[in-house]
């Protein structure tokens, strides 16, 4: 029997294979973003729907350049999409060769049941039909044994390795420089505001100290451009103490 491959190296090209709702983008979250060519988000991005599969061609052609350019410059790179088809693995494999980058296959062999199952729990745009996702499970499973024969420098199955560690780190670092804990400024006062609007506000954020629209208090005002509004609905110093704890 051979031993269990585990080995990615630094950079490879690590290419996912799995059927729809097997988690591969959950396994690649614990790849930094930047890392990660999704080809769900190359399908949204030429026509605003992650699901659209007549954007396929175009998401493809979008997403090659993409690889081109970061494995000429040696980048590790994520592929994150079903790849059950030879063809599609074997462009992938002779790109990366191209370049002089290994791959490795990480096989996500999620049961069957369990993608047709997590299906349920998505909107229909991105619910895939379970004669697809079974078609795409039988495929990964049959391609198994063939991968090293096709040109996988690795064959990795996605349970035996440790990423959950990596994951948790990024996170915490995150988490530090939000909080300051790093050296750095940290957000503050704008923890709150990133919790009730979200992080697209941040930059056009100011906190004003004292407003006459506020009796005096304290008031958030957000400007973009011509554009200002002032929120004299600022929570109390209490209530900003308990939020910006918990958030
Ligand atoms: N999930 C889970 N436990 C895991 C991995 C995934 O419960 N260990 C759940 C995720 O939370 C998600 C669902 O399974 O709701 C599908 O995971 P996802 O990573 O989105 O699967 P993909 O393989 O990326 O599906 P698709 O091909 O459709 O993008
Ligand atoms: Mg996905």
């Amino acid at each position: 029997m051979q031993p269990l491959d585990t080995t990615i190296p630094e950079p490879a090209l690590i290419v996912l294979i799995g059927a729809a709702g097997s988690g591969k983008s959950t396994w690649a979250s614990t790849w930094p973003t930047t890392q990660v060519l999704e080809l769900d988000n190359f399908r949204a991005m030429v026509s605003d729907e992650a699901g659209c599969q007549e954007a396929t061609d175009d998401a493809v052609f979008a997403l090659q350049a993409v690889l081109e350019a970061r494995l000429a410059r040696r980048k590790m790179t994520v592929l994150d999409a079903t790849n059950t088809e030879a063809a599609v693995r074997a462009n992938l494999i002779a790109t990366a060769r191209r370049h002089g980058v290994p791959t490795v296959a990480l096989v996500i062999s999620t049961p069957a049941s369990v993608c047709v199952e997590r299906q349920a729990d998505r909107t229909p745009d991105r619910a895939v039909p379970e004669p697809v996702v079974l078609a795409q499970h039988a495929a990964m499973l049959d391609a198994f044994s063939g991968l090293p024969g096709e040109g996988f420098d690795h064959v990795v199955i996605a349970e035996n390795i440790h990423r959950l560690e990596a994951l948790l780190q990024r996170v915490s670092d995150a988490r530090r420089a939000d909080l300051g804990w790093d050296g750095g400024e940290g957000l503050g006062d704008l923890l709150l505001v990133r919790r009730y609007f979200g992080p697209e506000i941040l930059p056009m954020w100011r906190w004003r100290d004292t407003s006459q629209l506020a009796g005096g208090d304290r008031v958030g005002e957000i400007r973009l451009g011509a554009d200002r509004l002032s929120s004299p609905c600022a929570p109390t110093s209490t209530e900003r103490a308990t939020s910006a704890s918990r958030s």
